[in-house]
């Protein structure tokens, strides 16, 4: 009886009582009709089915409760519980080491990029975010990006003078001044305005936020230049997360499981759907670069590379150059 009243007493005094249902704010800076924002909507159904609806998930796309910078503030200090940032943005909170994702044309298909967020390299990178008091869960990805701007982009010289609008890298930085270009860093939400009054002249996204954001009104030319990859890190508030009861942390870290694997499956078709979308439109001209000038283009920024090994670690690069050599 003893040993019970002790467990019990432990148990109550170590897992913080949360109240019931317990309501988890997950905040993104995409439409919903996008990979992530269906992701993070799935993530919902599977969250409250798997625990009975001891678990509500709020869900607020588009910036909803916080734009860029502040949505990693607010998960920091436990106002929202959950978030997908692109790993392009972790840079502002110290850590460099998520930029590698950004290095110009690294990654030549999606499998490799999985290969490096589901292996070591991904596992490493987590690791950086528990001081910031935060606790990667998973790695979602959204498709290739490509320059828009609104003037055609086919060679190297056509990117010289223009205002390109980038994600807080630094490693995009200096691919953005590889290119002549004038980078600006500014929040996703402000984007659409930004080209519509021409604060900038240009951008860099996968198709699907490029249209569920209305760039292509904006955007008079689109070229596939497949020169980076958008990949997400899904985070929680470390303290929020650790203080969970077992078996409801359980049930939610199977939620996510099953939302990223939903993800992955719908990103490809997302983004094939939402080019064709662009296409029927008319309002923006698409450009396939073809693989000579893609080289040309690659060469230019090949160099963002080795600038960049000691900010985002080179163990870290040399692991991926060592698993591109693997598959080549
Ligand atoms: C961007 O800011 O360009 C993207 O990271 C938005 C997103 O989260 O897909």
């Amino acid at each position: 009886m003893v040993r019970l009243i002790l467990v019990l007493t432990f148990w109550l005094f170590s897992t913080v009582i949360y109240p019931t249902p317990l309501v988890i704010k997950f905040n993104h800076v995409v439409a919903q009709d996008t990979p992530k924002g269906k992701a993070a909507l799935k993530f919902k159904e599977l969250a409250e089915k798997y625990t009975d609806g001891t678990v509500v998930v709020e869900v607020y796309p588009n910036s909803q409760l916080f734009k860029d910078r502040e949505e990693l503030e607010a998960l920091q200090m436990g106002v929202i519980h959950m978030a997908a940032p692109s790993v392009s943005k972790f840079g502002p909170m110290g850590i460099r080491d998520f930029e590698i994702f950004d290095l110009p044309y690294l990654f030549p298909d999606v499998e490799t990029v999985h290969k490096v967020t589901d292996g070591k390299i991904g596992a490493r990178l987590f690791k950086k975010l528990d001081k910031k008091g935060l606790r990667g869960l998973a790695f979602w990805d959204n498709g290739f990006k490509h320059f828009s701007a609104n003037r055609p982009l086919r060679k190297l010289k056509d990117f010289q003078g223009l205002k390109m609008r980038i994600q807080s890298s630094k490693v995009l930085e200096a691919t953005m001044r590889r290119l002549r270009t004038m980078p600006q860093v500014m929040a996703f939400s402000e984007v659409y305005t930004a080209l519509q009054q021409g604060v900038v002249d240009g951008t860099e996204n996968p198709i699907s936020n490029l249209y569920t954001q209305k760039m292509h009104e904006v955007q008079k030319y689109l070229t596939l230049s497949h020169h980076g990859y958008l990949v997400y890190a899904v985070v929680t508030n470390k303290k929020f997360w650790d203080n969970l009861d077992p078996n409801i942390r359980n049930k939610l870290e199977r939620a996510i499981v099953d939302a990223t694997a939903y993800e992955r499956e719908i990103a490809r078709a997302e983004n094939m759907a939402a080019l064709e979308a662009v296409r029927k439109s008319g309002k923006t001209e698409i450009y396939e670069l073809p693989s000579e000038e893609k080289e040309v283009w690659r060469k230019r920024l090949i160099p963002v590379h080795k600038k960049f090994a000691e900010k985002i670690g080179k163990e870290n690069l040399n692991d991926v150059y060592e698993l591109l050599s693997n598959i080549q």
